[in-house]
């Protein structure tokens, strides 16, 4: 199949790349390299199933012409403004990264005749009055990030292009996925903190937050598996683990697997890390595991693997 995965330099883009290939599959990759790293690119450059390209897809004419001659059977779109908190100071960076990235996919595969699309949204859509066995036929979603809105748009734009154009979609909405390679988020700046003075933490929130963490290559196995089944129309799943880590947990972990003992925490308080962040939401997952997929790793096996490696 000749693949195309937007956001391909990317944490969630480069494991899915990495796999596609070793699939025999054809990828063309394209990022602008605003959160993804050249060196997730170098990686492949001696495969002659990869070819990168360099652009800002939420450019529509630009991502559409440098594409037109392409041949692609199926899309992977993850490419987005992944940082919330960024996108917070400033509403534009979601606009244009989160939302318009997925606007100029969907032109892609109008003009195109691409029929076969995944896309990567997120829980953030739910926004914070959900709260527990979160499930995909809830209605009247209210998003509070700017992150959460765009995506939610995208998946309205999506819907609406599924019907007009014929197209067969897989949505995910996943949780904080974490793992080899991962660029930011709560466990990356507690080991950075930690490094800079390992006899205190500065932990945002009252550390009671409590979110369920994926490991990243489960997902990834979630991607192949669920994306063989395409079927006419949009289907959505939640895809996490059954199992949750709270903050001050995940700073105990973090702890113990770099050796620091008797650090001292200092809460900034409050219920939420920053305006914008859901502090405690859990899945329902039954649509997934009866679709016949069930995560390996637990929530704090999965913040233990990355801690550690992390910590290399
Ligand atoms: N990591 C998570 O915890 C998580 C959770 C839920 C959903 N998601 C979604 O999964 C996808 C991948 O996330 P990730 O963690 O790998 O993030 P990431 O930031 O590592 O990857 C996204 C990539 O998109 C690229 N990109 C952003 N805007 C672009 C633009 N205008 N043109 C070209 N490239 C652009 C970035 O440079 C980056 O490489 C994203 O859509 C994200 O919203 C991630």
């Amino acid at each position: 199949m000749k693949i195309l995965v937007t956001g391909g330099a990317g944490f969630i883009g480069t494991h899915l790349v990495e796999r596609l290939l070793k699939e025999n599959h054809k990828v063309i990759s394209v990022d602008n390299f605003t959160l993804g790293k050249q060196e997730n690119v170098d990686k492949f450059n001696n495969n002659s199933n990869f070819k990168f390209y360099n652009i800002d897809i939420d450019n529509t004419e630009l991502f559409c012409e440098t594409l037109k001659s392409e041949e692609i059977d199926y899309i992977y779109h993850l490419a987005a403004n992944s940082d919330i908190q960024k996108g917070g100071k400033n509403p534009l960076v979601d606009y244009n990264d989160t939302f318009m990235t997925t606007f100029s996919v969907l032109e892609l595969m109008r003009r195109k005749n691409i029929k076969n699309l995944f896309f990567s949204s997120t829980s953030a859509i739910y926004g914070d009055e959900n709260g527990e066995n979160v499930h995909e036929d809830l209605g009247a979603l209210l998003p509070i990030s700017y992150y959460g809105g765009a995506k939610f748009a995208s998946e309205n734009f999506i819907s609406s292009y599924a019907f007009m154009n014929d197209l067969n979609v897989v949505t995910f909405r996943f949780p904080n996925v974490i793992g080899p390679n991962l660029t930011h988020g709560v466990i990356f700046d507690f080991v950075k903190k930690l490094k800079n003075n390992p006899n205190e933490l500065e932990i945002l929130g009252d550390g009671t937050q409590t979110k369920p963490y994926i490991y990243v290559l489960d997902l990834v196995d979630c991607i192949m598996q669920m994306t063989e089944k395409m079927k006419p129309g949009v289907v959505i799943y939640n895809v996490g683990v059954e199992t949750a880590t709270t903050v001050t947990e995940i700073a105990d972990i973090v702890c113990e697997v770099l050796g620091y003992k008797n650090v001292k925490y200092n809460y900034t308080g409050g219920s939420g890390g920053w305006k914008g962040d859901v502090p405690k939401f859990q899945y329902d997952l039954t649509k997934i595991h009866n679709a016949g997929w069930r995560a390996k790793y637990t929530s704090n096996e999965a913040v233990r693997k990355t801690a550690e490696l992390i910590e290399d």
